[in-house]
């Protein structure tokens, strides 16, 4: 089932604002735990020991960088449909770097060993397209690593965590920022997106086969692989 989500051109905009102070607001909000869930993805990564990597929604390109001071050698690309967030990865020292829709990639078929997305798939308008287009791009037998936020599945946590989502991130964000709808947009988006087996089952039938979920910090963040069919 095809469920419209985010409009691209809010999305971009507001990524486009937030540019410059994207990564000091994102490691203030985690609480510096965005390095953390990178190094973990890394450690996945590595042992794939991949010649050729598409991070889609780079952004500021942390993790793009962390997977080529993990697996060096590898050619690392990112792309973004945002060009002031690139602007932000190029100045942190990726060199490769394409403006490009995750929904439509200008990379032909079959042409990755790897192909991640940290904190951007959430965004797109169709999930469906997003991971399709992922398929699409990997060499067979390939391997998908998806970063994103989920939520916690204690009962405990999960109220918790939701009044932090929707009544105290905002408030931060938007005194860094001076956007708190663009983190009122970040709360939504995060209930609105499937974790667990939610995502695997929807994973696994965009082109995929063995998606596993991987959740860390009492599950608000997953890491999803998979191998491409
Ligand atoms: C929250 S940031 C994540 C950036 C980076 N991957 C990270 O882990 O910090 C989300 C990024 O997704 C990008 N994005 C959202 N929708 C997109 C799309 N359809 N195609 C390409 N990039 C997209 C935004 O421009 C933004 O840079």
């Amino acid at each position: 089932m095809e469920i419209q989500k985010e409009n691209p051109e809010l999305v971009r905009g507001l990524f486009s604002d937030i540019a410059g102070r994207y990564q000091m607001v994102n490691h203030l909000l985690s609480g510096g735990l965005d390095f953390y869930w990178r190094a973990i993805a890394v450690r996945i990564i590595r042992p794939w020991k991949p010649a050729t990597v598409l991070d889609v929604a780079t952004g500021s390109g942390d993790l793009a960088m962390a997977i080529r001071k993990a697996c060096p050698g590898a050619r690392v690309v990112g792309a973004d449909f945002c060009a002031p967030m690139l602007e932000v990865a190029r100045k942190n020292g990726l060199p490769e770097l394409v403006v490009a829709d995750g929904m439509s990639l200008p990379f032909a078929d079959q042409n990755f060993d790897v192909v991640t997305a940290a904190f951007g798939l959430r965004n797109m308008a169709s999930w469906e397209k997003g991971l399709s287009e992922m398929a699409r791009v990997l060499k067979p037998g390939g391997h998908l690593l998806i970063l994103d936020f989920s939520l916690p599945t204690l009962p405990v946590i999960r109220p918790l965590y939701r009044f932090y989502l929707h009544h105290i991130l905002p408030h931060i964000a938007g005194i860094a920022t001076g956007r708190t709808d663009a983190y009122e947009y970040l709360g939504g988006s995060i209930e609105k997106f499937p974790s667990g087996n939610a995502m695997t089952s929807l994973i696994d039938s965009c082109g995929f086969r063995d998606a596993i979920a991987h959740p860390l910090t009492m599950g608000t963040v997953s890491i999803y692989t998979a191998t491409r069919k």
